[in-house]
């Protein structure tokens, strides 16, 4: 858990979605007054205790939402929210830029205004990468957008480094690599889509010959690195990954195990956007804050696993 020991405000833009929730559901075991902001167009409320947290209902790019940061006058921003699904930046690139770049803008304007801000953290993406194909991927790997969000994303971690430059605004980039875990919101990935189908028995869809590889980390490793970057005090960017490779055939094959589901995959046409192979060096970050995954990928799909049986219970 973060390192900050005085009692800060903290807040989170796209609190009630599959990652931010869970960053905020880390920090409130903190001292910290936490803050959510989310227009709940894929979050839900009651992925957050709402007694706990004071959450403004807004979209990022609004006025209101602004005004509230002005209110509220944190010391941190986690920004997440995000139009995050790569299938969507293709059909409708307006939407995708005015919402990444234009809506981490007047974020950012916002928290420029405030006199005690110490910290924005970015959530960004390996998208940034793109056709950068020297493994594993380095920080400092010259940007290779191939779709609309790793552009979108990279243009919003350009503004962070402009305004560094240009009057000293803190700032802290986090690319992540593909991130799994037990969803409710959000766009469906790779992991998720699979299993859905595969606990109905269903043939999951496999684009091209299921041979292209990712860099697969556990949602409870983002929100731990989320919450260590608030202490970060270098700004730059910074990858949050395991360093490992599996590929996509590979990922079927662990979790026919795990489920104890056999079904055979349909392959379908190489999607536009995707890239080949993707697997990004962790050393940076974990140099700084001594961070390191806890989970592979077969323990993280048992976590998974064993949170989806608890959410039936529940239900
Ligand atoms: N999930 C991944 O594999 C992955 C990988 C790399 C980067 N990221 C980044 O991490 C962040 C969080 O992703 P996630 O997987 O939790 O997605 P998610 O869709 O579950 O969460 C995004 C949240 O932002 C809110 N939101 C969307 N547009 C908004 C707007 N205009 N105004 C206010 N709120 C808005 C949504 O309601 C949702 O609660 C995003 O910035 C995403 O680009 C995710």
């Amino acid at each position: 858990m973060g390192k900050i020991m005085r009692k800060k405000r903290i807040l989170i833009t796209g609190g009630c979605g599959f990652i931010g929730s869970r960053v905020v559901q880390n920090l409130l075991a903190t001292p910290h007054e936490v803050f959510v902001m989310d227009d709940l167009s894929s979050g839900h409320r009651s992925a957050i205790p709402e007694m706990l947290v004071d959450l403004k209902v807004c979209d990022i790019r609004s006025d209101a939402a602004q005004e509230y940061i002005k209110e509220i006058a944190p010391h941190f921003v986690i920004h997440l929210a995000a139009q995050i699904d790569v299938q969507v930046s293709l059909e409708q690139q307006q939407l995708d830029a005015d919402i990444n770049i234009m809506g981490t803008l007047n974020v950012m304007e916002a928290c420029k205004e405030l006199a005690d801000f110490e910290r924005f953290v970015f959530a960004s993406s390996a998208a940034v990468y793109g056709n950068s194909t020297e493994l594993p991927l380095m920080e400092d790997a010259a940007p290779m957008p191939i779709s609309p969000y790793g552009m979108s994303k990279w243009m919003g971690e350009q503004y962070l480094e402009l305004n560094n430059e240009m009057v000293d605004f803190p700032y802290c980039v986090l690319r992540f690599a593909n991130v799994y875990g037990q969803k409710e919101t959000g766009a469906k990935d790779v992991i998720s889509d699979f299993w859905d189908k595969m606990i109905h028995e269903k043939s999951p869809i496999i684009h091209g010959d299921g041979e292209q590889t990712r860099d697969f980390v556990y949602v409870a490793d983002i929100a731990e690195a989320l919450i260590l970057a608030l202490n970060v005090r270098k700004n730059g960017i910074y990858n949050i990954s395991t360093g490992e490779q599996t590929s996509i055939n590979d990922v079927l094959s662990v979790m026919s195990d795990l489920l104890q589901v056999t079904v055979v995959p349909e392959n379908r046409r190489n999607r536009i956007g995707d890239v080949r192979d993707s697997r990004l060096s962790n050393a940076k970050f974990q140099e700084v804050t001594g961070w390191r995954p806890q989970y592979t990928l077969a323990k993280g799909l048992e976590q998974m696993h064993l949170e989806k049986q608890e959410m039936v219970l529940v239900k």
